[in-house]
This record gives C-alpha cells, sequence and structure tokens, in this order.
C-alpha cells in the first residue's frame, strides 16, 4: 500500500526526491538508450563480468489473503485435488520448475496481525481470528508454521519468515525463533517436538514487521527505527542458523524512510563489521496504470495505458538506485542489503471477485512488468539482494493462478518470464547497452526507449533478456557481442495475439514460449527479430 503518513525528508533524502531520465547502465535509474545512426542494437561486453545477480532477486512472497494460501498452495489432506499433507502438487510441480529460492509468508499486512502459537497443534484446537485486513474474513490457523515449512521442504526453497511488530510482542517474536531453529531442549524446541518436528528448520530470513508506517502500527520513522533495534536483537542465531534480519522498509520515494533506519544502524565504514541489530532493509512499489482508487483493469486498457504500465513499471529502478544511494552514504561497502520484497502490477480485481481478495488476470504487459523489473534489478545487483514478487498464488501479480471451482492450474506470462529468466540467479551481469535509431518516448517526465535489456554469464555460458516495449510494431536489431567466442546459440519468445492475451483454463497456452526462429548471424554477432509486445531471451554458449 502507498504510505499516507509520508516521513518528512531532510537533506540527503529530500535531494533525491526530483525525478530523473535514464542515465545509462552503470549506477542507472531506469532503462536506457543512446542514439545511433545504423540498426537498433544491444552491445554485450562478455568477457566484463560484474555483480553477482543474487538467485534471491527472484523471490516469492505468500500472504494469508484471498486464495493464495488457502485453495492455493492449501487445500487440506480431503481435498480431491492432488494434495500431500493437504498441500497441492500441481502448485508445487509447477514453482519448482522455477528454482524458486525463497518464500515470504505470512505477509505483507496480516503478518502484523498474525500470532504465531495459534497455528501450532492439533489443527481442530487451533482458534480462530478475523483477517481484518484482507476480506475481513474468518482465519482458521490451519496451515501455520508446520505447514508453511513442510511448504518450504517441499518446493526446496528457504524461510523468509515475517515476523509480528505491529500487534505482537518482543518476546513472541523471540520465541518464534527459537521453535523454528533451536536444537536442543528448551522450552520453545521441546514445544515444536511435541507437535511432531524433531529437528530444527533453517530460517534465513526473518521480517521484522511489515509496512510499520501503515497497516504494521502507523508509526513515524524514528519510532520504528527504535523498535527495530529492540525487536531485532531477540530474534537470535540458534544452533547455527545465521538469520539476515529485515528491518521493515519504506514504500516508493519514502527516502526519509530509508535515511532513519540507516542512522539507527549507524556509519559502516569497516569492510568487516556485520551490520547490527538488522542486516538488511525492505522498499515495496507496486505498479499500476491509475491512482489508488482506480489502478486500471488488468485486460482492458488502451495502448497510452500499456506504455504509461511499463514507465511506470521503470520507475522501480530509479527507486531502488536512489535508495541505494540514502544507503551508501552509511554504508559505503554495501554491508547491509537492499530487500524489495513486494513489487509487482496492482489492478482492479477481476469483476466479480471478492474486493478484498485481490484476484487479477495476468497479461503479456505483467509480463514485460516483470521483465523490465529484472533488467533493473540484474543492474543493481550490487545492493539488491533480494525481492519478492507479490504474490505467488491467485494474488496480485502471480505466477499461477487456480480455478475456484474446477480447481484447474494456470500458468500466467509472468510466470514464463521468472522461467526464461531463470538462468540469471546467481550468474555475474554483464552490462548490456541499448542504441536505437529513435529517441525515447518521454512518459511522465522519465524516457521510457522500446527495447530493454540486460545480461549475465556463468563463465560458460551467456545468457542475454530482450524485451521489445512496442505495443503494435516488431523490431530486428543486432545483437553485438564483445569479447568472447560464442560457439552456438538457442533463443526463446514469449508473446501473444494481442498486448492483453493471457491464459485461461480454456486456453492455458495462449501466452507461452516458444523457439524464436528469427534469429540469424551476423559480422556483429547475432541478428535478432523480436514480434511485437514480447519478451525473449537467448541463450550463448561461450568458446
Ligand atoms: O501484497 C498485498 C499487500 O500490499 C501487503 O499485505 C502489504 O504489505 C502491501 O500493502
Amino acid at each position: 500500500m502507498s504510505n499516507p503518513a509520508r516521513t518528512v525528508t531532510t537533506g540527503l533524502a529530500s535531494a533525491l526526491s526530483a525525478p530523473s531520465p535514464g542515465t545509462g547502465t552503470t549506477g542507472s535509474t531506469g532503462p536506457s538508450s543512446r542514439r545511433t545512426d545504423g540498426p537498433a542494437r544491444v552491445v554485450v561486453d562478455l568477457d566484463l563480468p560484474g555483480a553477482t545477480i543474487s538467485r534471491h532477486l527472484y523471490g516469492h512472497f505468500a500472504e494469508h489473503l484471498g486464495r493464495c494460501i488457502y485453495g492455493g498452495f492449501f487445500v487440506g489432506e480431503d481435498s480431491e485435488i492432488p494434495n500431500t499433507r493437504g498441500i497441492r502438487h500441481d502448485v508445487v510441480d509447477a514453482l519448482r520448475a522455477l528454482r524458486i529460492p525463497n518464500l515470504r509468508w505470512p505477509g505483507g499486512c496480516f503478518a502484523d496481525e498474525y500470532h504465531w502459537k495459534d497455528g501450532i497443534g492439533p489443527r481442530e484446537q487451533r482458534p480462530r481470528m478475523v483477517n481484518s485486513h484482507w476480506g475481513d474474513v474468518v482465519e482458521d490457523n490451519s496451515f501455520g508454521t508446520h505447514e508453511f515449512m513442510d511448504l518450504v521442504e517441499l518446493l526446496g526453497t528457504e524461510a523468509y519468515v515475517n515476523g509480528n511488530v505491529g500487534s505482537g510482542t518482543v518476546a513472541e517474536m523471540s520465541e518464534w525463533i527459537e521453535y523454528l531453529t533451536r536444537a536442543d531442549d528448551s522450552p520453545m524446541a521441546s514445544l515444536r517436538r511435541q507437535n511432531g518436528r524433531e529437528e530444527p528448520w533453517k530460517v534465513p530470513y526473518f521480517g521484522i514487521g511489515n509496512e510499520a508506517w501503515g497497516c504494521g502500527g502507523n508509526m513515524r520513522a524514528e519510532d520504528y527505527a527504535a523498535l527495530a533495534r529492540q525487536y531485532s536483537t531477540y530474534v537470535r542465531d540458534h544452533a547455527g542458523n545465521e538469520v539476515t534480519r529485515i528491518a521493515a522498509g519504506a514504500s516508493d520515494d519514502d527516502y526519509g524512510w530509508t535515511e532513519a533506519l540507516m542512522k539507527a544502524i549507524g556509519t559502516l565504514k569497516g569492510r568487516e563489521t556485520k551490520p547490527k541489530p538488522f542486516q538488511a532493509i525492505s522498499l515495496h512499489h507496486y505498479t499500476m496504470s491509475g491512482p489508488w482508487q482506480d489502478k486500471g483493469s488488468a485486460t482492458e486498457f488502451t495502448e497510452d495505458e500499456w506504455y504509461l504500465t511499463l514507465a511506470r513499471a521503470a520507475r522501480t529502478e530509479e527507486l531502488v538506485a536512489r535508495h541505494s544511494t540514502v544507503m551508501d552514504h552509511y554504508d559505503p561497502h554495501k554491508q547491509v542489503g537492499l530487500v524489495l520484497d513486494e513489487w509487482g502490477t496492482w489492478w482492479n480485481v477481476e469483476p466479480g471477485t471478492n474486493p478484498g481478495f485481490l484476484y487479477q488476470q495476468n497479461t503479456v504487459r505483467d509480463a514485460l512488468v516483470a521483465s523490465l523489473h529484472f533488467d533493473g534489478f540484474h543492474r543493481h545487483a550490487d545492493r539488491l539482494v533480494m525481492a519478492n514478487i507479490a504474490q505467488t498464488v491467485n494474488v496480485l501479480q502471480a505466477m499461477v493462478l487456480t480455478d475456484p471451482d474446477s480447481g484447474a492450474l494456470v500458468l500466467t506470462p509472468t510466470y514464463h518470464v521468472f522461467e526464461m529468466n531463470a538462468g540469471h540467479q546467481d550468474a555475474a551481469a554483464l552490462d548490456a547497452h541499448v542504441l536505437l535509431p529513435e529517441e525515447p518516448r518521454e512518459i511522465e517526465g522519465r524516457t521510457l526507449p522500446s527495447i530493454s535489456a540486460s545480461a549475465s554469464t556463468t563463465g560458460e555460458s551467456a545468457l542475454i533478456s530482450l524485451s521489445n516495449l512496442d505495443a503494435s510494431e516488431g523490431r530486428a536489431l543486432v545483437l553485438d557481442l564483445r569479447g568472447r567466442e560464442v560457439a552456438g546459440h538457442s533463443a526463446r519468445v514469449l508473446t501473444g495475439a494481442c498486448s492483453a492475451a493471457h491464459n485461461t483454463p480454456e486456453q492455458p497456452d495462449a501466452v507461452a514460449p516458444v523457439e524464436l526462429t528469427t534469429v540469424r548471424e551476423h559480422e556483429r554477432g547475432l541478428e535478432v527479430e523480436l514480434p511485437p509486445h514480447s519478451f525473449a531471451t537467448v541463450q550463448l554458449q561461450l568458446g
């Protein structure tokens, strides 16, 4: 949600508040292009690897919201839908193919009213509660800590547990991490064993509340910063489990919030310091084409709304760059991570669905919003250590949608971008310079080139991601590949019959990747033809 009571910015933070056009790849504040008199080109220096693109930039988020957990991940053991201990097989199988690196849970706004002890022990004895943020529905706590950690294991991913600062206590948070990760016969480890789990789990990421400026307690930055110091202190490292504590960060361009949190850590001059009491700061930013009250339709939009949406998606990179600049001031060696743990499109809900459940369709436009985000993430991999799309199943910009009646599962266009980009996880970023014969579009004071690109290498191979943001025109471009021999290549493309194309149970592959056959050898490398409104990946074997 956007922050209604914004932090008062001073000094450094306020200097960053003006918009700026993209400025190039290094230190970039957005996708950019340079003018060329020749054909469109993407220049990639294959022999100059940069920062490692953490696999955690491809992270996920599952909240107790609408049909994300209940009906999405979890249907219960008695369901006709095939499941393991209540967790859907089809959803797990689809997500395993994405190699999702981490899953954030239980919220979001829900995290700050969740009391974890209500979600352990025999299910029939678990107390019920009201999920006041999301539909005002009754939550029966049948999906709790054990079910979440079971899901984490089935997915082969890592846990990012988000604690409760808004309505919880320090003791409650402290006991949760003890329950999850302690090996001996401590009170909480013993309680875990009584509930059927002998071994401690690994919990590498722990959130210290969520959106403390809003649904997480309506706090002022300095007040929350003091609580973040206090709560983080009691999220202990037990039994060799090393936790990265993530303080609840800013909304959008609230640079003052980030500055208050950095001040709470203090200036980090040396490289040897493990930042205390928290090691990372979050940021939330959503993309919509209208104002908060009328965010726009997921499937019905004009060409102007297409470009406006993509320009706004590209702004995320500016926000990441500027929050990073604030952090650089206090932490020049980048020891505190920036975690964009909520991003993605937020549209008006699908007509006829519960407004509190945030269920929306997902089109080619969403796919390109995702690819633009990833291009920006790759350029800021030195500070941005994690990002989590909101949310994985049936909520906002989801990977998979499940039909509430038939149970049928559909993979979204956004899912396919995650799958096609999976090769960037833990690879080294490569600069990818876009040169175009035309000037970029100007939208809301920022530039939007019609091509966006990013690249990475593992040493033996390289992966190049290309987005044609033009709603109606295809584009031929030259991949100008420098510094290494290219021994082989293959390419795939994702598009649909129109920019609003999307998948349904009746047409599950209306938007699905296929081989890109329009790739030819060229004296500079390769020549590629991209269809209108498309995303492509080119895989290179390096000699
Ligand atoms: O993702 C939906 C909601 O958006 C989250 O609960 C909250 O943190 C944000 O406002």
